[in-house]
């Protein structure tokens, strides 16, 4: 395998990239040119289903940490998931993500009877879990079972900034040995941070793509960070959203050969969020699959999407709407292209 390339841009660039309103349009423009080189127009899409949103961890953004006593705990079950399944794969869906809090009824034995099933009835679809931090047993016997991807954001690449945004239980040392332990499993791995979360300064997302540069994720997520009424961050305000757009192009530049979703939280603090997104380098979208009652559960934060074009019962109208873009959204597994140029 080719060794993958990665744009190394110097600090004081990416400051100027980050911080000025201005390199919103020309980044996205650069992104835009690397993207096509890479990965042409195609827009790949992944069927989300959000599994459980009972955790065990009090993240101080997220609306599902586990002092927030105002949510509908929710947890599906085996034949929910298969269920969820079917639906996206009769859509044309090739990869799920199965997405959920740090719930510890999710066993090992339970993970691994379900994505044997699904891998059993779809062989030829790609299976990513983004169920957090697990022992290296748990990552392995997921593997083995079936699952070829792993989404675990590392939130913050600065442990000073690590700490401000979670309960001292959770170390960024564990969050990133995770990362590291998916990686020699043979996962392809995603990484990610939420834009202008609390306390964040451009020194920190500098440290999140100098992490990025050296883990060399098949993946990177990021959205802004946007306000959930019952955690302790309230007060904070959303993130900004062209500069979320201008980290999306510069991820899209240092790392061509990623995988880079418009997010949900894009697409919620802007109504043309997936739409920039695209144009400014991202190239996959995850419309939900996930049951009725679960889509409304699973708040992270306010206001999140849950009608029209991320409900993937609207996959004709996303492919419509995605062309009148410049791309197409095409039904296969895409995995990560490791011909970059
Ligand atoms: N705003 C934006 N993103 C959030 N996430 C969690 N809470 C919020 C919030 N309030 C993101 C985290 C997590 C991903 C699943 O959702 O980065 O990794």
């Amino acid at each position: 395998m080719r060794k993958r390339e990665i744009n190394h841009i110097d600090d004081k660039t990416l400051k100027k990239w980050i911080e000025d309103e201005a390199m919103t349009d020309i980044l996205a423009q650069r992104a835009d040119v690397i993207r096509r080189q890479v990965y042409g127009n195609k827009v790949y899409l992944r069927g989300l289903i959000e599994v459980s949103n009972i955790c065990k961890n009090d993240c101080y953004y997220c609306g599902i940490r586990k002092s927030n006593t105002h949510v509908n705990r929710y947890r599906l079950g085996k034949e929910e998931i298969l269920n969820s399944a079917r639906f996206g794969y009769e859509l044309g869906f090739r990869t799920f993500v199965m997405q959920g809090g740090e719930d510890p009824k999710f066993s090992q034995d339970f993970m691994v009877d379900v994505l044997k099933s699904i891998k059993e009835a779809y062989p030829d679809v790609a299976i990513t879990l983004s169920l957090g931090e697990r022992s290296y047993e748990d990552y392995k016997a997921f593997f083995d079972a079936g699952a070829d991807r792993y989404l675990l954001r590392e939130e913050s690449s600065n442990p000073a900034h690590y700490d401000k945004l979670h309960p001292k239980e959770m170390k960024l040392k564990n969050r990133q040995e995770c990362l590291y332990n998916l990686k020699k499993i043979g996962y392809q791995v995603g990484g990610g941070f939420m834009v202008e979360s609390p306390y964040q300064k451009t020194e920190d997302l500098i440290a999140d793509i100098r992490f990025l540069e050296e883990l060399e994720p098949d993946m990177v997520g990021i959205g802004p960070y946007l306000v959930s009424h019952d955690t302790p961050f309230m007060d904070f305000k959303n993130g900004s959203f062209t500069k979320t757009l201008r980290l999306v192009a510069i991820l899209r530049i240092v790392f061509p050969y990623a995988l880079i979703p418009a997010t949900t939280a894009l697409g919620t603090v802007n109504p043309k969020g997936r739409e920039l997104g695209l144009k400014a380098g991202a190239n996959v979208l995850m419309p939900n699959l996930s049951p009725k009652e679960a889509k409304k559960a699973y708040n992270l934060y306010d206001n999140k999407l849950n009608t029209g074009l991320e409900a993937a019962e609207a996959k004709k109208q996303l492919e419509k709407e995605i062309a009148s873009f410049g791309y197409q959204v095409v039904d296969d597994r895409g995995d990560v292209s490791d011909f970059g140029k």
